[in-house]
């Protein structure tokens, strides 16, 4: 996949859309002018999203080392993948396991219009251009079935994307569709936004930003909704916590993690 031209009206010019948006959170090129304007209006409410999705980026780091690393995992179905960035999911998957599989999924096609850029010419990875919201076509994939084994354990992540999915669309039903294919001792990992103590209002205008104008709404929801998600799994440590507090670096150097009003976790399947 990847090699097709897309059509520019498939790209969805005339609205927002979480991908670009969050490219333009992140200083990347590859937004138009009507994304930049929403991401401006996201920003003044709440100027504290940058460090969301730099946050985030970095979180999605962290985990995906720990599951090469310490959990051993060869294979991960990256939901929601947005723009190709620094440190994609194959990039670190594969500096600990050079073989690791990774199978992308997104429902914008620009993602899929990037795919040359994000995918590494050696058969180990996709780009799947479809919509959570639908797992069967994803799990049946032809890409899915070459490069995902789900007779092994497989990390399914969900970073920064089940926020864009209402309860009315079923996150959860969504979620368990990938944990009931996947063996014990499989993982989960996930990050999604969460309303602040502080700043509430900030955060609920920026979400109401996406639910006027972007192609999805954004939905915050508590740490018990999130933890929800979690359904099968056993956490690991340190639990569900702000982005800064999963296993940093250097924990010396995290400050303000409350302030950083997006969890994350990953679980590992009883
Ligand atoms: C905020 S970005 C997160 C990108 C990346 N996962 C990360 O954490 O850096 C959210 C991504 O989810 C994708 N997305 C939103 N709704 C989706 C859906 N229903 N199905 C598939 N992808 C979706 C968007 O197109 C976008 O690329």
């Amino acid at each position: 996949m990847g090699d097709e031209e897309i059509p520019v009206h498939d790209l969805r010019t005339d609205r927002p859309t979480p991908a670009r948006m969050y490219d333009y959170y992140l200083g990347g090129k590859d937004n138009f002018a009507v994304d930049r304007n929403a991401a401006e209006q996201v920003l003044s409410a709440a100027p504290e999203v940058r460090v969301l999705a730099r946050e985030n980026r970095a979180f999605l780091g962290r985990v995906v080392r720990f599951l090469a690393e310490e959990a051993g995992i060869r294979q991960f179905i990256d939901v929601g993948t947005g723009l190709p960035t620094q440190g994609n999911v194959h990039e670190v998957a594969q500096a600990v396991t050079p073989d690791a599989r990774v199978v992308y999924v997104d429902n914008d096609p620009i993602v899929r219009a990037h795919a040359k850029a994000l995918l590494p010419d050696n058969g180990t990875t996709a780009v799947v251009e479809a919509d959570m919201r639908d797992p069967g076509p994803i799990l049946d994939h032809p890409a899915t079935r070459r490069l995902i084994r789900f007779d092994e354990p497989v990390a399914v992540l969900f970073m920064s994307v089940l926020h864009f999915i209402t309860d009315e669309e079923d996150p959860y039903g969504l979620v368990s569709a990938f944990r009931d294919v996947s063996v014990p001792g499989s993982y989960l990992a996930l990050s999604h936004i969460t309303p602040p103590e502080q700043g509430a209002d900030g955060a609920a205008s920026a979400a109401d930003v996406y639910k006027q104008r972007a192609t999805s709404p954004a939905v915050l929801r508590s740490p018990k909704e999130i933890e929800a998600l979690f359904d099968g799994y056993d956490l690991v440590e340190p639990g569900l916590v702000n982005l800064p507090k999963w296993r940093p670096d250097d924990p010396e150097a995290v400050k303000d993690a409350d302030s950083v009003w997006m969890l994350c976790a990953a679980g590992r399947k009883r």
